[in-house]
């Protein structure tokens, strides 16, 4: 997720651009940069870290352009460095460009372009649009952009300017924000209205494959093809603030609507045509993935519950023994560890310090390391054999949604991985899997855009005041529950348990009282009727079920006295879905109670101590 504006208009652009950029910081800021064109020739200032180091430089650069681009990078594609960081330029010097999200088939039509003597500078995915630019341009950049975007898989948002025609630019999105600002001489391009809020209110949101070609005076709207498409402007009436939160009340909320992109992200070029998943980086030659006996999964937090996903599908699917436990303590253990062991570590941060030191000491003890992390350039990354990125996404509130979201789809696309190379699964199955897997991001989609969410706030805002919850769940639904369980306790500070729903009987039980809620994650799976059971028990002390439950599941609505539904999918994909409505329920507990949520009291986004 990066940061782009755009500017074409009467007054010098590249204080404008700064601006902009610092609105945009929330989206990302491993590096930044901004391009411009001054007296017919590119000015172009590159920075490394945060958008303190471009203001550094700004001066280097004369304030006199009246059209230019920037853009603040969060990296997916190459480390953050000067040759990764945007406008990326062509061959010839006279295309710049920023690109926000995915090229998935950028290596083919690297390989391509190089193949025809394009040289490359940078390891980015982006880069490949000036080239593509470069070779279509018959002196229009509206054509030669949209023959760049008819090339292009994946998911993007790009500005093109040339040097060939100084006063225009063009954009075009798929599936990724673009947002024009309407001023007086003067119009804007960016990731978000935030960007250009002071400046004007005055918005127009282009739809997918249009391309939108602005200068001072005009902004045309037209398709691929060149035909022009009538778009009407809109006002906005957010503040900064919300326009920083993209129009919703807390970044906590914003990024769980993000969670599909998240998801999408963290998909793109993994899963070939064929249906077979493909990772990279992961320091792993596949003789060493056939000789492995066992793994070890650390963590802590929200990335331990991915973990435990995890583990049940390492086990199911590459049938590999997995041991896991919190970092903090499995620091301070003396575990069994040899060469055939593979220790993963998930840390959206890639900075929490137990979580580094578990990876030291797997590693002195012989075993290689994977980080499984959010954070290009990391710690973490510094000190793994190999990485396997998320792709979420800065994530802002101090309570890991999204990014959660990310980890469980990483380790679900290793498990599929390690099990592929080491032959424990057919073709045909894991291509269905994959196929299923590709549903999801548009599943959760749906399941956001579906007013689900008012009946959650409805049956939270009820249920506000207890004083208590238990989360109740087995298999693979039980690390669905503790993260429930954790989300509550984090910004609601209600106390919760969650709990092996069969071993309840052992001791939780004893708190249940008429009235007490007990949340029960009872989607389809192998376990479901086990858990029924349970939730009869539950109900004879005349406690109060909330469930979460597989769509097509009428029979539950009799036994639950709430009934969160969410859509049916493969039972190890169904953290994925089950987790969502209880980030939800949590949320709005903590609302209903008036809490500050993106800022809890006494936590943080990263711990970087012990
Ligand atoms: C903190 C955060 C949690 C996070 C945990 C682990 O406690 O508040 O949201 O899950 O650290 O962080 P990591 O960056 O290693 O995933």
């Amino acid at each position: 997720m990066c940061g782009i504006v755009g500017y074409a208009g009467d007054r010098p652009c590249r204080d404008i651009l700064f601006r902009g950029l610092r609105k945009l910081e929330y989206r990302g800021y491993d590096s930044a940069g901004i391009s411009v064109i001054t007296e017919g020739q590119f000015d172009l200032l590159h920075s490394v870290g945060n958008l303190d180091r471009l203001e550094e430089i700004l001066n280097q650069m004369p304030n006199q352009s009246h059209l230019g681009i920037a853009h603040t990078r969060w990296a997916t594609h190459g480390r953050p460095s000067n040759e990764n960081a945007h406008p990326h330029l062509d061959c010839t010097g006279r295309f710049a460009i920023v690109l926000n999200g995915i090229v998935e088939n950028y290596l083919a039509l690297r390989e391509q372009l190089q193949g025809e003597g394009h040289e490359f500078t940078s390891e980015t995915d982006a880069e490949v649009v000036a080239h593509l630019i470069e070779r279509a341009f018959r002196g229009d950049l509206r054509e030669a952009a949209a023959e760049a975007f008819r090339q292009m898989e994946g998911h993007f948002t790009y500005v093109a300017i040339t040097t060939e025609d100084p006063e225009t630019m063009v954009a075009v999105r798929k599936e990724t924000p673009l947002v024009i600002g309407l001023g007086e001489k003067e119009n804007f391009l960016a990731s978000a209205v935030t960007a250009f809020l002071s400046e004007t209110r005055t918005v127009i949101f282009p739809d997918d494959a249009e391309l939108v070609t602005v200068t001072r005076d005009s902004v045309v709207i037209t398709d691929l093809d060149g035909n022009v498409i009538e778009r009407q402007a809109e006002e906005v009436d957010w503040d900064e603030d919300a326009a920083e939160k993209g129009g919703y009340e807390t970044f906590m909320l914003k990024e769980i609507n993000e969670q599909p992109t998240a998801l999408a992200d963290t998909l793109a070029e993994r899963v070939t045509h064929e249906g077979r998943v493909e990772l990279e980086g992961l320091g792993l030659e596949d003789g060493d993935i056939r000789r492995l006996r066992q793994v070890i999964i650390v963590a802590c937090g929200t990335s331990h519950h991915a973990g435990l996903v995890g583990k049940y599908a390492l086990e199911k699917w590459a049938r590999l023994p997995v041991e896991i436990d919190v970092a903090s303590e499995f620091r301070y253990r003396d575990p069994v560890i040899g060469p055939d062991t593979l220790t993963i570590a998930i840390t959206q941060s890639g900075e929490t310090a137990d979580t580094l030191a578990a990876m030291r000491l797997a590693r002195q003890a012989g075993s290689k390391v994977l980080a499984i992390t959010n954070i290009v350039g990391s710690q973490a990354t510094r000190e793994a054999d190999g990485v396997l990125f998320t792709r979420a996404g800065l994530e802002i509130g101090v309570a890991a949604t999204k990014t959660f979201e990310a980890q469980v789809l990483a380790v679900i696309l290793l498990a599929l991985y390690l099990a592929e190379v080491r032959g424990h699964l057919a073709d045909e199955y894991v291509k269905q899997l994959t196929e299923e897997i590709r549903r999801v991001p548009t599943m959760l989609n749906g399941y956001l855009e579906d007013g689900r969410l008012a009946q959650i706030e409805a049956v939270a805002t009820r249920y506000a005041k207890e004083r208590f919850f238990l989360y109740l769940g087995r298999n693979i639904g039980l690390p669905v529950c503790m993260e429930g369980a954790l989300k509550l306790k984090e910004i609601s500070y209600i106390p919760s348990e969650s709990y092996a729903a069969g071993e309840m009987k052992h001791g939780p039980i004893a708190l249940l009282d008429e009235g007490s809620p007990v949340v029960v994650v009872a989607t389809d799976g192998h376990t479901y009727e086990k858990l029924i059971s349970n939730i009869q028990e539950v109900k004879a002390r005349g406690a109060h079920v909330i469930a979460v439950a597989s769509e097509g599941n009428k029979a539950i609505a009799d036994m639950a006295d709430e009934v969160f539904y969410v859509p049916k999918t493969d039972e190890v994909l169904s953290p994925l879905l089950a987790t969502v409505p209880l980030q939800l329920f949590a949320y709005y507990v903590a609302t209903a109670n008036g809490e500050s949520v993106d800022q809890p009291r006494n936590l943080a986004k990263t711990v970087t101590v012990e």
